[in-house]
């Protein structure tokens, strides 16, 4: 069978997504498929390989094969922009459609959503370049662009000084910047893998072990420690699983999306929704099915087996 892994992209999570989609791509059993590898390069342009493509290359080739796997995060990729592509194009294509992605990837949207299926989320507020002045700093809050990922443009904002820098920051990345008070709690992610018939398999889930903040260093440089399964009572499992699947399936997610969330005093509060997380073999999703006995492999087979016509 033969497939398109699509990595890199347009958005400040490049780098990541490269790694990403060659982990898949290697990952994926080469007795069952023939791997087609495309590249989006950061100014959009497709390549296979060193040869560029165009866009109309790029779909002939997409064209080309049974399913294709778009391991793009952020922007131009994860927003629902490659799913775009793919219906258009007429491709079966793993993971969500247009719509869950641009919701997922709104951080704005996806509170609303989640407060609508009674899922907490940090209060906060919406600020663009024209109202960011308006805004006066009374507490800590963590500032940080609507639509981004890997924490690039977030900012932990301790003191009124320190808040012109991080608008700047997160505002160089969107038009839309989001202000949210701090939350205290245990980072605890699980994973939520959904197939065509609408079963839900919820992974074990993962915390995240970091000394201070699980920054963009914390999360690739190797200063994070995840335990998987993370240490839960019963009740917080259960409860964890059940707000995953309800914000899974009010975005409308397919395939498998990262659900992250605090565990605090005062219950679960949902920090985001990851429809592309990240995917090499250290990544948090196939080490949370790894724990439940999926193999990075079966977990690949699993999810382009259920979009395959
Ligand atoms: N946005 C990064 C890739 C993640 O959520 O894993
Ligand atoms: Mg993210």
């Amino acid at each position: 069978t033969r497939v398109a892994v699509v990595g890199g992209g347009q958005s400040c999570e490049h780098a990541v997504s490269l790694a990403s989609a060659a982990a898949v791509a290697d990952a994926l059993d080469p007795a069952a498929y023939d791997v087609v590898r495309l590249t989006i390069a950061p100014d959009g342009t497709w390549l296979e390989g060193d040869t560029v493509l165009g866009l109309p290359g790029a779909v002939a080739v997409l064209q080309s094969c049974a399913a294709v796997l778009p391991v793009v995060h952020g922007p131009r990729g994860e927003d629902g922009s490659l799913a775009a592509l793919c219906e258009l194009a007429g491709v079966p294509y793993v993971g969500s459609g247009v719509g869950a992605g641009a919701l997922a990837m709104d951080k704005w949207a996806t509170k609303l959503v989640a407060g609508a299926v009674g899922v907490a989320t940090a209060p906060g507020l919406l600020l663009t370049a024209r109202t960011a002045a308006a805004y006066t700093w009374t507490h800590p809050v963590v500032v940080k662009p609507v639509a981004a990922g890997s924490s690039h443009g977030v900012s932990l904002v301790r003191e009124a000084a320190g808040l012109a820098a991080a608008l700047d920051a997160a505002l160089a990345l969107d038009d839309r910047v989001l202000v949210e008070d701090v939350v205290v709690g245990r980072e605890v992610d699980v994973a939520v893998l959904g197939t065509a018939d609408g079963a839900r398999v919820v992974s074990p889930a993962l915390e995240v072990v970091v000394d201070g903040w699980f920054d963009f260093d914390a999360k690739y440089g190797g200063g994070a420690d995840f335990r998987v399964p993370a240490p839960l009572a019963e009740a917080e499992r259960t409860a964890l699983e059940e707000a995953a699947v309800a914000v899974y399936d009010a975005l409308g997610c397919a395939g498998v999306a990262r659900v992250d969330f605090f565990v605090t005093a005062a219950g679960l509060v949902l920090n985001e929704v990851n429809t592309m997380p990240g995917f090499t073999a250290q990544s948090q999703v196939p080490r949370m099915f790894a724990a439940a006995g999926m193999s990075y492999a079966d977990l690949l087979d699993r999810l382009v087996r259920d979009v395959l016509v």
